[in-house]
């Protein structure tokens, strides 16, 4: 299975396309919005996601609701579009308008500082063209790569809108996964200087109440400290980032490859859950925590017993030995830096007149970690359910199952 998306943040819509997908899965439509809903939550989210109601239109691959192996295509429409209709138009209808009156909310002129800035924002004006790059995002080496002038056209793409497309065919891909009861969670761990401070144990996780609270953490107390953080950045027009963690459960031993170093399944989840927008650090069980243990105290020891059969008491691996699935819980966590776009911008130069500004300021959120680990459940089902398919192969469904079943009962008989 592959995927694509194209589309930009305030463009008519987001497309996917996904290629490879098994025919015969039934395909429910509120199970999709319901995931793309929960990328759309989270204290600390901007106005936007007020704007923005989720839906996904599947425009082939799917008849009646079941999946025929046919590529799927799909779109979800940006409702604000509306009143970027203007700025975002794919044809130029005449003469280019300099400044586009909006009426919503003002945004900074680009280029421009101090008093002008600040007559123009509240005049209600957005600039069409973005000239002063802001730091930690994609505006500078975008603008130079594609050799743009306009600053618009990288972050109009770069902006993380795009996962709401990955959001959709990860729904996809855990609707697959769901058929071989292999369930994906995630919750947060930390959002800046506060942390959940324990480890959550698999069977512990209880999606709904996780979805329940504003920042998908598992402690009603420390969820309540990191809305505290969250109100503080925002108070003092700052950003604050976090880490997430997320649990696949469920899984056979074998997936993923220790024979060639890209069919290795550690590798594809640590470049997937990276590529999130705003992930710089990515570990799989223990990961970085785990480099100032002896061995002795890391590694998870092998027992047997007859009432289980081959088992470990602990899950330090996170689910990974060897580029594979081990049959334990596959447990990732990334850390996610703090977002890039402030109320309080930080210095940069403007790229036509060189002069030192305040970096582009555009509606954002002041915390994304929440969300971000919904995107990081969507990220990490598409790998395994791609592990799933190159080991079990099946154009459809009931080939997948068949070849899952007796490969399950094939290695049961070697564990007990
Ligand atoms: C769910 C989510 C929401 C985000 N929202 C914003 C935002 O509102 N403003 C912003 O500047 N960055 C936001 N980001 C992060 C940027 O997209 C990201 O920093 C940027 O694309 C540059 O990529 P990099 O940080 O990976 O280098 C968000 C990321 C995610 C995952």
């Amino acid at each position: 299975m592959r995927f694509l998306t194209a589309g930009e943040s305030h463009g008519k819509a987001l497309s996917l396309i996904v290629d490879g997908y098994p025919s015969g899965v039934s395909l429910s439509e509120d199970f999709i919005t319901l995931e793309l809903h929960r990328r759309q939550l989270g204290y600390g989210r901007g106005t936007r996601m007020k704007i923005e109601e989720d839906r996904i239109e599947i425009l082939s691959g799917v008849r009646r609701g079941i999946t025929t192996g046919s590529p799927i295509a799909a779109l979800i429409y940006n409702r604000d579009w509306e009143n970027w209709k203007d700025i975002m138009a794919i044809w130029a209808k005449g003469q280019q308008e300099e400044k586009v009156r909006t009426g919503g909310e003002g945004e900074e002129k680009a280029g421009a500082g101090g008093e002008e800035q600040r007559k123009f924002q509240s005049a209600g004006y957005r600039e069409a063209k973005v000239s002063r790059p802001r730091p930690g995002h994609a505006d500078l080496a975008g603008a130079l790569k594609f050799d743009l002038d306009d600053i618009r056209d990288v972050l109009e793409r770069s902006s993380a809108r795009e996962t709401a497309a990955r959001v959709a065919a990860g729904a996809l891909a855990r609707l697959l996964l769901l058929e071989l009861d292999i369930k994906i969670f995630s919750h947060v761990i930390s959002i800046g200087e506060v942390e959940l401070g324990r480890e959550i144990e698999p069977q512990e996780l209880d999606q709904k109440m996780i979805d329940r609270s504003p920042v998908r953490c598992m402690d009603e107390r420390i969820s309540r400290l990191m809305m505290q953080e969250i109100d503080r950045a925002r108070e003092d027009g700052d950003s604050v980032g976090g880490i997430f963690e997320v649990i696949a459960t469920g899984l056979v031993a074998g997936l993923g490859s220790y024979v060639q170093w890209d069919e290795r399944l550690d590798g594809r989840i640590a470049r997937a859950v990276m590529s999130i927008p705003a992930v710089k650090g990515v570990e799989i069980g223990l990961g970085f925590r785990g480099s100032s243990l002896r061995g002795s105290a890391y590694h998870d020891e092998i027992f047997y017993c007859q009432e289980k059969g081959i088992y470990r008491s602990t899950n330090r691996a996170g689910g990974m030995e060897g580029g594979m699935t081990n049959g334990q819980p596959l447990v990732v966590r990334a850390a996610m830096k703090p977002i890039s776009t402030l109320a309080k911008p930080l210095r940069s130069v403007d790229l036509v007149t060189k002069e030192e500004v305040r970096a582009f300021q555009e509606r954002a959120d002041v915390c994304a970690v929440p969300s971000a680990a919904v995107v990081g459940e969507a990220v990490v089902a598409l790998e395994i359910a791609n592990a799933v398919q190159r080991k079990f192969g099946g154009d459809s469904l009931a080939q997948l199952k068949e070849s899952y079943s007796r490969y399950k009962d094939q290695i049961e008989r070697r564990l007990t």
